[in-house]
């Protein structure tokens, strides 16, 4: 395990997320290579944005402006003593909701006079592995945290990319989609189909007890020697498909094996390219990042992947999965700790950011 500056002392980080539909504060603490949070608070604004069929922007961004400083105070009692940073999500993300985050985060740096740290989403879903599932449960063998150099598949709304962590705050990117991100693929079928937003977990449910063979739909760029992903074929024809049996849309046998054929389509193509890039790149573990981590289909196949290969996985816990601050106070602590802080007056939004 490569060695932490200032390891035999706890420190400790509020963490603030708000890139997208999710307000969210957090406390993280640790010790060298053991983080476990104090506190943890998650609003989610599904509900209200289900009524516009996705996100919009200005209304994220006025519920995160309601809930943050309330969220912020009530996790701050939660700390078990002085906090010695501030993590925030900088970006990528949705400009107005990301805006929010990083005044009340510069703000609040400036005036308690703490070291602010921007941190990457993408780097934070990575993060969600180093924590678990149960808040209380400290991890004490070392082993059980990903071990450097980690592969990390970041498979989310907005991204669908390979990552190689060659160490904290050390990333290189392998590969990613040139079109759709696979939750977005997840987020656009269900729409065909009629279900709610998000559509990741109402296809992955409508998928229970479908054919996951009944139909073979397209996998992309698998004969290609690189580790680029392609979504937007795959939805095409899920489209074309729905089209040609428009009478049986409401047969729900039908609508089944449509939702389990296409969610076995884009775990097939995850899984090939990350198998893939394992043999390519032979990395210590394996990890698996983002909303669609929360696929159940897709924890198993990447858990049955890992013990194929023989290089251990991390699949985050259930509870880290989807956005939340206490990932980016993680992301946040280990760039603290190698140096990553930036000056309060100047941090801005970056709602492209990227992760190296
Ligand atoms: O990471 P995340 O919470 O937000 C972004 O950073 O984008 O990911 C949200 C994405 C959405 O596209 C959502 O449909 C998808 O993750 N998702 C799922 C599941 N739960 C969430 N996709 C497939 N199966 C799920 N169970
Ligand atoms: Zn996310």
């Amino acid at each position: 395990m490569h060695a932490i500056p200032y390891a035999s002392s706890v420190m400790r980080l509020l963490a603030i997320e708000t890139s997208c539909d999710e307000t969210s504060a957090a406390i993280i603490a640790g010790e060298g290579e053991r983080v476990w949070p104090e506190a943890h608070l998650v609003r989610s604004q599904i509900d209200i944005h289900q009524a516009y069929g996705g996100v919009v922007p200005e209304v994220a961004a006025r519920e995160h402006l309601a809930y943050i400083l309330p969220m912020v105070r009530s996790v701050m009692k939660g700390a078990k003593g002085e906090i010695d940073a501030i993590a925030v999500t900088a970006g990528p993300g949705l400009a107005p909701a990301l805006r929010v985050g990083v005044e009340v985060a510069k703000t609040l740096a400036a005036d308690w006079k703490k070291p602010l740290v921007p941190v990457c989403h993408l780097e934070g879903h990575i993060y969600a592995s180093w924590l678990r599932e149960n808040a209380e449960h400290i991890v004490t063998d070392l082993h059980e945290l990903p071990q450097f150099p980690a592969l990390a598949l970041i498979v989310s709304g907005g991204h669908t990319e390979l990552v190689l962590m060659r160490d904290h705050a050390d990333f290189v990117r392998l590969g990613e989609t040139i079109d759709d991100a696979a939750g977005e693929a997840f987020d656009k079928v269900a729409k065909m189909l009629g279900l709610p937003y998000p559509g990741g977990p109402e296809v992955a449910k409508l998928a229970e007890g479908g054919n996951s063979q009944a139909f073979s739909f397209p996998r992309a760029m698998l004969d290609k020697d690189n580790f680029t992903f392609s979504f937007a074929g795959l939805k095409t024809s899920v489209l074309y498909t729905l089209r040609d049996n428009e009478e049986k849309m409401t047969d729900e046998t039908f609508r089944r094996d449509i939702a389990a054929s296409f969610q076995e389509a884009v775990v097939d193509v995850l899984i090939k390219k990350t198998t893939k890039a394992v043999a390519f790149y032979k990395p210590a573990s394996i990890i698996l990042a983002g909303g669609v981590a929360a696929n159940l289909v897709l924890r198993a196949r990447f858990q049955t992947m890992g013990k194929e290969l023989g290089v251990p996985v991390h699949v985050p816990p259930f509870a880290y999965s989807l956005d939340n601050a206490a990932m980016i106070g993680v992301a946040g602590y280990f760039r603290f700790l190698h140096g990553f802080t930036t000056d309060p007056l100047t941090l801005k939004a970056d709602p492209n950011m990227d992760i190296v």
